[in-house]
Order: structure tokens, then C-alpha cells, then sequence
């Protein structure tokens, strides 16, 4: 099914702006609480784990909503090669909207931690407890925070240049108003 609507369906967009937030939240609470050694950590912690899991679930019925509703094409003019970053790019970004939670919480069920949602809440584990798996995990979700820091950074980029140097409607059409409108 092709998308002649030139927009992004709304609950593409809702769920954009939304996880947009929310994961550049998750990325400044993730590093404010690293470099915590005050109650303020385990304040944090209890922030970022629920924020982690709604993540994990919006990536999920995001990825859902983008095989439902295809996005518009972008401009016949782009250059291949700008086109193909683009693609990779936000099939790189969804990767690591579902990797990272699942990293964090695989990572506390190998260290033996509960993952506590709430104060009565807790997810089941989804490792088995193993001290040489956690170090691992606690790399790996270090690492991906990074690489989802750049890839989150280069996106923007490529926005503000569709938006700004380009204006060929392609930031539009995830704000909400037609291209040539
Ligand atoms: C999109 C989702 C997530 C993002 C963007 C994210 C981001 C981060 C970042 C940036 C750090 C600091 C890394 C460092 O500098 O070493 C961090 C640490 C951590 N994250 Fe996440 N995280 C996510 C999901 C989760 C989930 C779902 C859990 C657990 C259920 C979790 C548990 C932790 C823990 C326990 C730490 C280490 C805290 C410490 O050592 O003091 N994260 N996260």
C-alpha cells in the first residue's frame, strides 16, 4: 500500500514526537544517574526503569503502526546514497529503541537484581543470573547508549537540513503540514 498522503499517518507522528522525548529523557537520566553517588541515583534509577519498559512497548507498537501506514516517500530528487542513509538509519534507530531496554533488563536479571516497575511490580527475569553476563550487559548497554546518542544526533541533522537547506517538505510531513503547503 502506498502512502499519497505526503504526512506520516498521525499515530506515526504522535508516537514520534512522543519516544522523541522520552528516549532523549532516558539518555540524559541514564548519564545523570552513572554520575550520581547521592540518593539522587536511586531516585533516577526508579525513573529510568518503568521509562525503559513503556519504551520497549511503544517501539513495539511502533514498529506495528510503521508496517501498517508506510511512510511517504521521500523526494524522487534525494541523491541514492542519502536515501540509503536514511533507510538504514531509522531501521538503526528502531533496532536500538528495542535493543537497549531489553539489554537493561537483561542485564539486572543476570546480575540478580530485581526489576522492580514499582514498588510492588516486578518483571520476571529474562536471564539467568550469571556475574560475567552482567559486566558484559553493563558494557553493551553503555556502548548502545552512545551509538543511539549519535544515530539520535545524525537524525536531527538530517532533519534540520530537510528542513532549513533542502525545504523539500520532508520534516513537514512528520510535523503535520503538507509538503508545498
Ligand atoms: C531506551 C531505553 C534506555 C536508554 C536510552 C537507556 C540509557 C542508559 C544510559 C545512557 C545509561 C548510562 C550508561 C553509562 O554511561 O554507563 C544507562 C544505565 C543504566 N540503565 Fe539504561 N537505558 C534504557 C533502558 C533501560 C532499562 C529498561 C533498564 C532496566 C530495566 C535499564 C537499566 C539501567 C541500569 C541499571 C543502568 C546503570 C545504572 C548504574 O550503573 O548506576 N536501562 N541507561
Amino acid at each position: 500500500m502506498k502512502n499519497t498522503t505526503g504526512l506520516f499517518a498521525l499515530p506515526a507522528r504522535v508516537l514520534h514526537w512522543l519516544m522523541a522525548a522520552m528516549i532523549l529523557a532516558m539518555l540524559f537520566i541514564g548519564v545523570g544517574m552513572v554520575a550520581s553517588v547521592s540518593e539522587r541515583h536511586a531516585w533516577l534509577l526508579r525513573i529510568h526503569k518503568p521509562l525503559g519498559i513503556a519504551i520497549l512497548l511503544l517501539a513495539v507498537v511502533r514498529l506495528a503502526v510503521r508496517l501498517r501506514y508506510p511512510p511517504p516517500p521521500l523526494p524522487a530528487d534525494l541523491p541514492m546514497l542519502q536515501k540509503l542513509a536514511a533507510h538504514a538509519s531509522h531501521w538503526l534507530l528502531y533496532a536500538l529503541m528495542i535493543a537497549m531496554p531489553l539489554v537493561g533488563w537483561a542485564m539486572l536479571s543476570a546480575g540478580g537484581y530485581p526489576v522492580m516497575l514499582s514498588d510492588s511490580l516486578r518483571l520476571p527475569a529474562i536471564f539467568p543470573t550469571d556475574p560475567i553476563a552482567f559486566a558484559v550487559l553493563r558494557h553493551l548497554h553503555s556502548w548502545l547508549a552512545m551509538l543511539l546518542f549519535l544515530t539520535f544526533l545524525a537524525h536531527m541533522a538530517a532533519a534540520l537540513y530537510h528542513g532549513l537547506i533542502r525545504r523539500d517538505g520532508v520534516l513537514a510531513s512528520m510535523v503535520g503540514r503538507k509538503r508545498g503547503a
